[in-house]
């Protein structure tokens, strides 16, 4: 049976720490652990756009010695009304040994895996509800700036409800002893996640109190009022500004997973300090996608 890789929920500690590991041990010294899957095949379909999951992971197989194939969904046989299980059918009968697939329908993958024998299918992005590749590069940010996962306080800012990066983390970060935080559009203010407690309505109060703040994007392409955002008004609400940036831990980290919009989440004149670890978190996703692609492909399962 092929080992595939859906969502962090499937995954244990230990085995996320073992890939944290791999993906630093990568980023490290890269010419020592590439082509180490020479002669296999990938195949990337992207059915929702991507910049960086998508080209992170052409870059991994690369590296990897992986060759590449990539499906343009709209000049394929998708087009003509062939599913998707049936298009990955038949990479498979090609002898492709591991498809990743970003897709905006949510549970579609986990019952096509179940049809699949010999290719292993990895979720890059899968509606709401899971992205495992972001979420290990996350987690590899903050364990390198940190050194360790556990007994830290985070605080995700912005659109939590249409998020699969925080879909994703929040899978992960319990397994470490973690207290998890969110201020969305949609709490009246700083929520305590795991006991659903509304601890203040102002938010930038509370700044200093943590280590990791975690930005998202307003999804406004899941988003049914979208035509009513109003980007100055969010930013006022919820953005990052230069003046709550004053009120931060001296060690606390600034994270976003991509794409962001300038002077929206954050005000963009922060992009530059060392506390933002958007660009490294790119940096780190290459030798991520690296771990998650020797993981399925050589069957580990700790
Ligand atoms: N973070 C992320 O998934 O970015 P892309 O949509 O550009 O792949």
């Amino acid at each position: 049976m092929a080992t595939h890789l859906l969502a962090v929920k499937y995954l244990n500690s230990l085995t996320w720490q073992n890939l944290i590991q791999d993906s630093l041990r990568f980023h490290k010294d890269t010419f020592n652990y590439s082509v180490t899957q020479k002669n296999k095949h990938a195949a990337l379909l992207f059915l929702e756009p991507s910049t960086r999951t998508q080209m992170s992971f052409s870059m991994a197989c690369h590296k990897l010695g992986l060759s590449t194939h990539y499906l343009n969904a709209g000049q394929s046989s998708l087009a003509k009304g062939e599913s998707l299980k049936d298009t990955l059918l038949n990479l498979e009968a090609m002898g492709v040994n591991v498809a990743m697939v970003r897709l905006k329908e949510e549970k579609l993958l986990e019952t096509i895996a179940k049809e699949l024998t010999t290719m292993s299918l990895v979720c890059a992005g899968e509606g709401k509800i899971s992205h495992p590749s972001q979420a290990l590069l996350d987690a590899c940010t903050i364990f390198e700036h940190f050194q360790k996962l556990d007994g830290l306080k985070i605080l995700f800012l912005g659109d939590i409800e249409h998020s699969r990066v925080y879909s994703s983390n929040i899978e992960w970060m319990p397994w470490f002893n973690n207290q998890l935080f969110c201020v969305s559009p949609k709490t009246n203010g700083l929520l305590d996640i795991q006991t659903q407690k509304i601890i203040t309505k102002d938010w930038s109060k509370e700044l200093s109190e943590f280590d990791i703040i975690m930005m998202l994007r307003p999804q406004l392409e899941r988003s049914a009022d979208k035509e009513h955002f109003d980007p100055e008004k969010y930013h006022e609400i919820f953005g990052l500004t230069e003046e709550r940036f004053r009120n931060i831990k001296s060690r606390a980290i600034f994270m976003h997973p991509g794409p962001f919009y300038p002077n929206v989440e954050f005000d963009e004149k922060l992009l530059s300090h060392k506390s933002f670890k958007i660009y490294r978190q790119v940096e780190l996703g290459v030798f991520a996608r690296m771990s998650l692609l020797n993981f399925v492909l050589d069957r580990r399962n700790e």
